[in-house]
C-alpha cells in the first residue's frame, strides 16, 4: 500500500538553513552530480544553453559546467536565500560568467518560448504540488530536441527502507538543523504512476520514467 502524499513545508528561505544546505550539498552532491553528468554526456549535449529549476546551492549545473565548458546556465529558484548562497558557490568555482541566477518559480519562467537545450531538475519535484504546470513550462521553454533531465524521491519505496534512509540520513546530517530527515522529502513525493499520470497528461513528449532504488528519473 502507498502512504498519502503530505506536502513538505518549505523551510529553506532563511540564510542559515541556505548556508547549511549548501555545505551539505557540497560535502554529499558528488556522485550524484557525476551520474547527471554522465546522463549529459550519454545525451550528446557539450554547449548551448541549461536550466536548471530549483537549482538550491547550484552544485549541480556548476559540477556540469566545470564538465562542459560550452554549456551555461540559467538557474532558478523561489528562495532569495538559497539563490544568495549559490552565487557565492558560482564565484568560489569561478564559474561566474556562465551562470546566470534569478528568482522564479519552475511554473513561470523568465524564458522565451523553444530557448533551452537542456533542464535539469534535481530533488525538487517532491516540493511542487502542481507537476503538470512545471512539465508544461519545460516543455514550452524546450528547444525542438532540447532535453530534460529530472531526479527526484518517490513514494514507492517501502515504509522499512524510509526509515533506514532517514536513520542514515541523521548519522550524516548531524546538525539540529537537519532535524526533519529524509521522512518528510518521502513523504512529499510522487509515486512512479502518479508522475506518469502527470507525464502523460503533459505536452512533454519523448518521455521516460524509472526508478533507482530510491531515486525516480525522468529523462527525454
Ligand atoms: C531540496 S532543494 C534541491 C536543490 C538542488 N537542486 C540540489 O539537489 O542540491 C529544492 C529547491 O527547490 C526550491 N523550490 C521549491 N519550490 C520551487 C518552485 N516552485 N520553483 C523553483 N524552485 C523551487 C527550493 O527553494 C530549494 O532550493
Amino acid at each position: 500500500m502507498v502512504i498519502e502524499r503530505i506536502p513538505e513545508k518549505d523551510e529553506l528561505t532563511s540564510p542559515e538553513m541556505a548556508r547549511y544546505f549548501s555545505e551539505m550539498a557540497k560535502r554529499y552532491m558528488k556522485i550524484p552530480c557525476r551520474r547527471v553528468i554522465y546522463k549529459v554526456k550519454a545525451k550528446g549535449i557539450k554547449k548551448g544553453f541549461a536550466l536548471d529549476i530549483g537549482t538550491g546551492p547550484a552544485v549541480f549545473p556548476i559540477a556540469i559546467i566545470k564538465e562542459f565548458p560550452d554549456i551555461k546556465f540559467l538557474a532558478v529558484d523561489t528562495s532569495y536565500a538559497m539563490l544568495e548562497v549559490a552565487k557565492e558557490n558560482a564565484c568560489e568555482a569561478g564559474i561566474t560568467k556562465k551562470i546566470y541566477f534569478h528568482q522564479a518559480t519552475g511554473y513561470h519562467l523568465p524564458l522565451k518560448n523553444r530557448s533551452i537545450d537542456l533542464v535539469t531538475c534535481i530533488n525538487t519535484l517532491h516540493h511542487l504540488d502542481d507537476p503538470l504546470k512545471l512539465f508544461n513550462e519545460i516543455k514550452r521553454v524546450l528547444a525542438p530536441n532540447g532535453h530534460l533531465i529530472l531526479v527526484d524521491f518517490h513514494r514507492d519505496i517501502s515504509w522499512p527502507l524510509a526509515k533506514l534512509l532517514n536513520i542514515l540520513w541523521h548519522i550524516f546530517f548531524r546538525d539540529k538543523k537537519a532535524k526533519r530527515g529524509f521522512i518528510e522529502s518521502f513523504l512529499s513525493s510522487y509515486t512512479v504512476n502518479e508522475c506518469k499520470d502527470f507525464l502523460e497528461k503533459s505536452e512533454l513528449e519523448g518521455w521516460k520514467i524509472y526508478t533507482k532504488a530510491y531515486e525516480m528519473w525522468v529523462e527525454c
